[in-house]
Order: C-alpha cells, then sequence, then structure tokens
C-alpha cells in the first residue's frame, strides 16, 4: 500500500524475493570470488556457486511468473528504446523508471547469462583437490573458461556499480534503498502505482525448484580429475587403462 506524506508517496516497486536474490547472489559471488583460488576454501567456493545456481534457476522462473517489476517482459527493451535511453543519460537527464530502466535491463539479462555460464563451467572445472562434479565428463575441463568468463562477470559488476551509481545521481532516485527496502519515493502527482505482486504459492513453486538445484549439486560428489591439462589428462588415463 502507499503512503502519502506531504505530497509525496512510497510505491512499492520490487517484491521481497527480488531482493532477497539480489543481495544473497551478491554475497555469494564475492565469497566464491575470495575462495576461488584457495585450495584450501575449496568446499566452500563449491558451496557458494551451487548455491549460486539455484538462485539464478529461481530467478529465471521469477522472470515469467513473479512480480510485476522481476518479470522479463517487464524490462526487456528493444534498440529503440535502449538508445533513447542512452541519448538521455548523455544529455543527463534521463526519465525515470520504476523498475529497471532500459539499459539496466540489459545490464540484467548478461548479469544473469554470465553468472549461469561461470556456475555451469565451474561445475565443469577440475583441479588438484579441487574439482566440480562434472570435470572431466566428455572430455571436459573447462577451468580455463571459467576463470575467463569469472573476469567478464567481474567486469560487468563493476559496470552494473557504475550504471546504478550515474542513474541514481542524474535521475534523483535513490536506487540502492530501493534494492534495500523494495520502495521509490514519487510526487504524489506522478504517475506508478504498487507492483503487482505474485501469488505465494508461486513463490513457493520457484523457490522449491531453486532449492532443489543447489541440492542436487551439493549432493554429487567431487570429479576425481586433478588436472586441467587436456595432454597431461589424456597421459593419465592411458596410464590407468596400463
Ligand atoms: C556481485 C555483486 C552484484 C551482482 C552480481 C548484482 C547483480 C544484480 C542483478 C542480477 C540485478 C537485477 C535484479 C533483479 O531484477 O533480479 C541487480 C539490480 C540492482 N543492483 Fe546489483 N548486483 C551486485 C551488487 C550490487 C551492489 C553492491 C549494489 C549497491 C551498491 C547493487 C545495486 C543494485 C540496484 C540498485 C539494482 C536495481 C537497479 C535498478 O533500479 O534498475 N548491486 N543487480
Ligand atoms: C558464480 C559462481 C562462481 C564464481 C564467481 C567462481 C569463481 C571462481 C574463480 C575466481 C576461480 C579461480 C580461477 C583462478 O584464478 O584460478 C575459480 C576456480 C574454480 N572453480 Fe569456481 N566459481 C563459481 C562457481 C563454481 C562452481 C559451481 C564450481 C563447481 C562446483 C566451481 C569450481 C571451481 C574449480 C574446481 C576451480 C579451480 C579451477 C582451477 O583453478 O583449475 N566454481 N572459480
Amino acid at each position: 500500500m502507499s503512503s502519502s506524506n506531504a505530497g509525496i508517496r512510497e510505491v512499492r516497486v520490487w517484491d521481497f524475493p527480488t531482493r532477497l536474490f539480489h543481495w544473497t547472489l551478491a554475497v555469494l559471488i564475492v565469497v566464491a570470488w575470495l575462495t576461488g583460488e584457495e585450495e584450501g576454501a575449496a568446499a566452500i567456493h563449491r558451496f557458494a556457486g551451487e548455491a549460486i545456481a539455484g538462485l539464478i534457476v529461481f530467478r529465471v522462473i521469477w522472470g515469467f511468473v513473479g512480480g510485476e517489476h522481476a518479470r522479463f517482459s517487464d524490462f526487456a527493451a528493444g534498440p529503440r528504446l535502449i538508445s533513447g535511453h542512452v541519448k538521455n543519460v548523455l544529455s543527463g537527464k534521463p526519465e525515470r523508471h520504476l523498475g529497471h530502466n532500459p539499459l539496466g535491463g540489459v545490464a540484467v539479462f548478461l548479469l544473469l547469462i554470465v553468472t549461469a555460464l561461470v556456475v555451469a563451467t565451474g561445475l565443469f572445472s577440475g583441479d588438484e583437490g579441487f574439482a566440480g562434479p562434472f570435470a572431466g565428463m566428455w572430455g571436459l575441463e573447462l577451468s580455463e573458461l571459467h576463470e575467463g568468463l569469472f573476469r567478464v562477470l567481474q567486469a560487468l559488476v563493476v559496470i552494473h556499480l557504475i550504471g546504478v551509481a550515474v542513474e541514481s545521481a542524474l535521475t534523483k532516485d535513490r536506487l540502492t534503498p530501493a534494492m534495500v527496502t523494495g520502495r521509490k519515493k514519487r510526487r504524489a502527482d506522478e504517475a506508478g502505482a504498487d507492483a503487482r505482486e505474485a501469488p505465494a504459492i508461486v513463490l513457493l513453486a520457484a523457490a522449491l525448484v531453486g532449492f532443489a538445484t543447489s541440492a542436487l549439486l551439493m549432493s554429487l560428489p567431487a570429479s576425481q580429475v586433478s588436472n586441467g591439462d587436456d595432454a597431461h589428462q589424456e597421459e593419465m588415463e592411458h596410464e590407468d587403462e596400463d
């Protein structure tokens, strides 16, 4: 419900699941980053990465059936809307949006896709005493790709933070507090209604599928592949055969 205060009202924008998803994702990515190169922290790294897998699965479902501004259809924008928004940003006067702006929408899709790719390649990565459950399956050992994609993700996160800072400054919308409280401030005469929320049963179903994904991945044993070097790996396989 909106509350009024001297002509300023608060509009509900981000539902609780979207906010919980966002901040859990951010924390877990930092955890995965800090533990990615620590052999002693392999279990934590795997746990964080596989928890992120469930979060991504949840967010994809939520993008179709979640609250109004969490839906992909709410922020998927074509080239005209995106370039129009870029022009407005460059002229210093971007229009305000209740949900993601058209450029922010692109960033959200890229963040989700690249995070999913980092997780997927992680499952196929293997280093000494530190391997994902699928490393070596179909002859795949993807730790180099995993690391490369993580660098792309890092760059995207930096761009994301710059984007949030620039848009917040230019629109005077306090975007980060909005991702915490779920609300944005609007003048009483300005357009914008509380977001439609998804039914609890839909949330329950999406959350269950997300949890099940993580639980399934976490229950798999680590692969025994112990080195990312293809030639060396083949050599070892031959030795096993002898
Ligand atoms: C590893 C770090 C982070 C990742 C991977 C990340 C990722 C994302 C994603 C995927 C969304 C879309 C949310 C959704 O619709 O589900 C988003 C939105 C957002 N994030 Fe982050 N985020 C990170 C860190 C941060 C931090 C540190 C801040 C604040 C300082 C922040 C502020 C925001 C804000 C304000 C939005 C909403 C943007 C808008 O109003 O359109 N994020 N982020
Ligand atoms: C978003 C999630 C993830 C992030 C951000 C991430 C990040 C990283 C980083 C930064 C490294 C260090 C690369 C290097 O400099 O050597 C790494 C290595 C590794 N990760 Fe992940 N990771 C994620 C998910 C996963 C998952 C789900 C698994 C497997 C279950 C996994 C398994 C591994 C393995 C086995 C290595 C060592 C590979 C090697 O050094 O040869 N990661 N990860």
